[in-house]
């Protein structure tokens, strides 16, 4: 019954300990309402049938009667009345129903809410446009989430920039991950497998592809797989202050990194985005060494000063098109971490070629990014004007420059 429900109404599997229940209550509220209007229907059309108008209705004596004087020919039509208790059993019943499900989908919502006292504890982090994970015991994955089975799991959770909403439908739990504050979620699965999880709060233009996958193991291989995985990404979100001994990284962090720390420690990715997305503030992605107008007219080109300035007195030279709302960082930020900061924004894209000078001054250590540069673009430029054309480009363009060379 329960599987025929289910696939009835296009239900994924149930596979956490409270799937059952909630679908449960799901199926009476559903099945319970269907059957209450059909029966309202039924009536409906009965009454239709039953009590529809002869064929020569207006000929009959009494028709311009009823038609005049409405009331006082029902009532002399129905003598019976409907009885009181009829009526108040049927509100009753209603009220009854209603509150019955209100008391068991409340109870439901608080088995949700307060996550069992002997969870294991993982910690997830949401972020334009990927979740990752971290364990108890410092091992960290992205884009899966490891948990044992037959253990209740408590995930909390924060996020990096915008609201966003971890959803696992076969586990019927859903809950938002919000910026500056951290939420609870928790389940169990009885089942190892593979769990599809989702965002389900519209969280930009890749929302769609924010997912994850939530990998149920056995105990024993759980722990095996644990410390199989690689230990946290010492320049994520997950470690908050790069100065902590029990953060301690297994690798000395580059320059850029910690300047990445920097950024998610002091709040400047709430406004300013790394990849190129619009957002509050100016983007960092290919900011560096980039000609921009100020809202005085002027031109300038972001160098180290600039953005120095910028973040001291960040009402100096405000740019066009930009609110002049961030505040100063004057006496928050140490001079090491102005210029981690600058590092950072430094290698994001690529290379301007209006500052060659302003070369990377730490490089190594730091993550390669994966981003087209003017290497990658030369040679196709080159060739055109050097009339010596690479192998690939020439195989598109002949057919269009043959067919317009044989019809004149
Ligand atoms: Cu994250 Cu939608």
């Amino acid at each position: 019954m329960n599987e025929l429900l289910r696939e009835l109404l296009f239900l994924p599997r149930q596979s956490s300990s409270v799937a059952r229940g909630i679908d449960t209550l799901h199926y009476s509220v559903i099945l319970i309402t269907t059957l209450g209007s059909l029966v309202v229907a039924g009536f409906a059309l009965y009454f239709v049938v039953r009590y529809r108008a002869p064929k020569h209705w207006q000929e009959l004596p009494h028709a311009a009667a009823a038609t005049t004087s409405n009331t006082a020919h029902t009532a002399t039509a129905t003598p019976k009345q409907t009885p009181l208790w009829f009526e108040l059993s049927f509100i009753a019943f209603l009220l009854i129903l209603f509150c019955g499900w209100w008391v068991i989908g409340f109870r439901q919502y608080v088995e949700l809410e307060v996550p069992p006292d002997d969870a294991l504890e993982v910690y997830a982090t949401g972020k334009q446009w990927m979740w990752s994970f971290a364990y108890a015991n410092g091992s960290g994955s992205k884009s899966v989430l490891y948990v044992p089975t037959k253990r209740s799991i408590k995930l909390t959770m924060t996020s990096r920039d915008v609201i966003h909403s971890f959803f696992v439908p076969e586990f019927r739990v859903k809950q938002d991950v919000v910026p500056g504050r951290s939420t609870t979620l928790w389940f169990q699965v009885d089942k190892p497998g593979r769990y599809a999880a989702y965002c389900a709060e519209y969280c930009g233009e890749d929302h769609s592809t924010m997912r994850a996958t939530v990998v149920a193991l056995p105990e024993p291989e759980y722990l095996k797989k644990l410390d199989d995985l690689p230990s946290l990404d010492v320049s994520g979100p997950e470690a908050s202050d790069p100065a902590q001994v029990g953060d301690a990284p297994r690798h000395p962090l580059s320059l850029a990194e910690q300047g990445e720390r920097v950024a998610v420690k002091h709040g400047c990715l709430r406004c300013h985005t790394v990849d190129g997305t619009p957002h509050i503030g100016p983007t960092w992605y290919d900011d560096f060494g980039a000609d921009i107008e100020l809202q005085s007219g002027k031109h300038l080109t972001v160098d180290a000063a600039y953005l120095t300035e910028s973040m001291m007195d960040p009402l100096a030279k405000i740019r066009r098109g930009f609110p002049a709302i961030m505040p100063s960082y004057q006496g928050q930020l140490s001079a090491a971490e102005t210029g981690a900061l600058i590092q950072y924004i430094r290698t994001l894209g690529q290379p301007h070629e209006t500052a060659p000078h302003e070369a990377p001054l730490v490089q190594q250590g730091a993550e390669p990014v994966a981003l087209p540069t003017r290497a990658s673009a030369a040679p196709r430029e080159a060739p055109s004007g050097s009339q010596t054309p690479a192998p690939e480009a020439p195989s598109v363009r002949p057919p269009i420059s043959q067919s317009e060379g044989e019809k004149p």
